[in-house]
């Protein structure tokens, strides 16, 4: 398989399954628990229909939106996802570069492999920071400081992750960082040399956001300890509040579910929220966010911009969640198997393929911007 051959989520799946060792694959691949929720996530968008206009004269369509001040000229952006390196020797490199080339957004996560400012420097794209709430407070401001100083436009703290959830597909490969693989999981690593040999002939593996704060090596801290050690769950409302005044720019929240946070959120001054159950990685049996989508819009979305992410595969999922009132799509899964399958040409193809089917649906929809999609577009089985 090639990627030529990849046209849509499941090929780029396919491909990236192919070429990881299975304990990474399984890392992007898999969720909390029964994975109740992952599956749901995409389900949700299949019971909705959507109800196309015609002869309304679409020649050109125009995809471009503005989020938390940043114009974007697609409404999907990659959502921040640790470990990118990993899964591709080029890592968020590849996916900074896509992103650029398509005008849109693309974050760096906390647990990212190549640090905030190289990419905030090679890419002039819209780019966000996102954040952990550490029990350290001096450590919190630092690394605000950081992202500050390197011109980050977006602050996005991910509050959904108090503490990690339970991956029992990792459980059995014994993937964590720095690795403790099972006999099994390290098999699998002799199955596919060509990982291998990408992974000691590039730059080392870091982590550069934690670096100079956590030591990853030996036996020192996992991951796992990292987030039930390091983190903060005693976090409160009014320890955001104080970021949010700390930060003084665009300050995005990740992981709100309900319509009460969603107000909080809105009253402590943040100009956005990303509706998010983290790819069904963190709380199995949350609900998808497109389910929770409308009564987060109708109480908030004049007050902030209500984003979404979880599960979306296809130009027609977008389109469904823009219609309910989402200001912006975050996809997850659906650039990190292009990533892991073929680098940077991967991402750009699948964002490609995106915008391609993103502009057949607007068409086939009647609407030429994306102002034009209403909830009368939509309706519910
Ligand atoms: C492998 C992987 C790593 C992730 N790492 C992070 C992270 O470091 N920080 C974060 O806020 N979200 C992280 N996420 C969640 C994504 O940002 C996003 O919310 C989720 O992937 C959306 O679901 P989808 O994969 O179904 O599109 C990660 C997701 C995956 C699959």
């Amino acid at each position: 398989m090639r990627l030529a051959d990849c046209h849509n989520f499941h090929d780029f799946r396919e491909l990236a399954r192919q070429r990881l060792p299975a304990p990474i694959f399984n890392y992007i691949d898999g969720a909390a628990d029964d994975e109740v929720t992952y599956r749901r996530n995409t389900e949700s968008f299949e019971r909705c229909d959507l109800v196309p206009n015609v002869l309304r004269g679409v020649d050109a369509v125009d995809l471009s939106v503005t989020i938390m001040g940043q114009r974007l000229a697609l409404p999907v952006y990659c959502s921040p996802t640790a470990l990118q390196r990993l899964f591709h020797h080029e890592g968020e490199r590849a996916v900074a570069a896509a992103a650029a080339r398509f005008g849109t957004m693309f974050g760096v996560s906390s647990l990212g492999t190549v640090s905030l400012e190289d990419v905030r420097k090679a890419y002039a794209t819209p780019q966000v920071y996102q954040f952990y709430f550490h029990k350290d407070r001096g450590l919190n401001r630092a690394m605000m400081q950081r992202a500050k100083e390197a011109k980050v436009d977006v602050m996005m703290l991910t509050v959904d992750s108090i503490t990690g959830g339970n991956r029992e597909r990792d459980l059995r490969t014994g993937f964590s960082i720095p690795f403790r693989l099972t006999l099994g999981g390290m098999l699998e690593f002799a199955r596919k040399p060509m990982w291998g040999i990408n992974y000691v002939t590039h730059e080392r593996f870091s982590m550069p956001q934690l670096d100079a704060h956590v030591d990853f090596g030996g036996d020192a801290l996992s991951i796992g300890r990292y987030f039930t050690e390091m983190l903060d769950p005693s976090m409160t409302w009014d320890d955001v509040a104080q970021m949010v005044r700390e930060w003084d720019g665009p300050f995005c929240l990740k992981g709100v579910m309900s319509v009460e946070d969603a107000r909080r959120a809105a009253s402590i001054g943040c100009t956005g929220i990303v509706l998010s159950n983290h790819g069904g990685r963190q709380l199995d049996g949350s609900r998808a966010a497109f389910d929770q989508l409308a009564e987060v819009v109708d109480a908030v979305g004049d007050r902030l911009d209500v984003i979404m992410d979880g599960g979306v595969q296809r130009g027609t999922h977008v389109l469904k969640a823009l219609s309910l009132g989402a200001k912006a799509i975050g996809l997850g899964r659906y650039y990190l198997f292009p990533l892991a399958a073929a680098g940077r040409p991967g991402v750009e193809r699948a964002l490609e393929l995106m915008k391609t089917e993103l502009e057949r649906d607007m068409k086939l929809m009647g609407c030429r911007s994306i102002g034009d999609l209403s909830r009368d577009n939509l309706r519910f089985r």
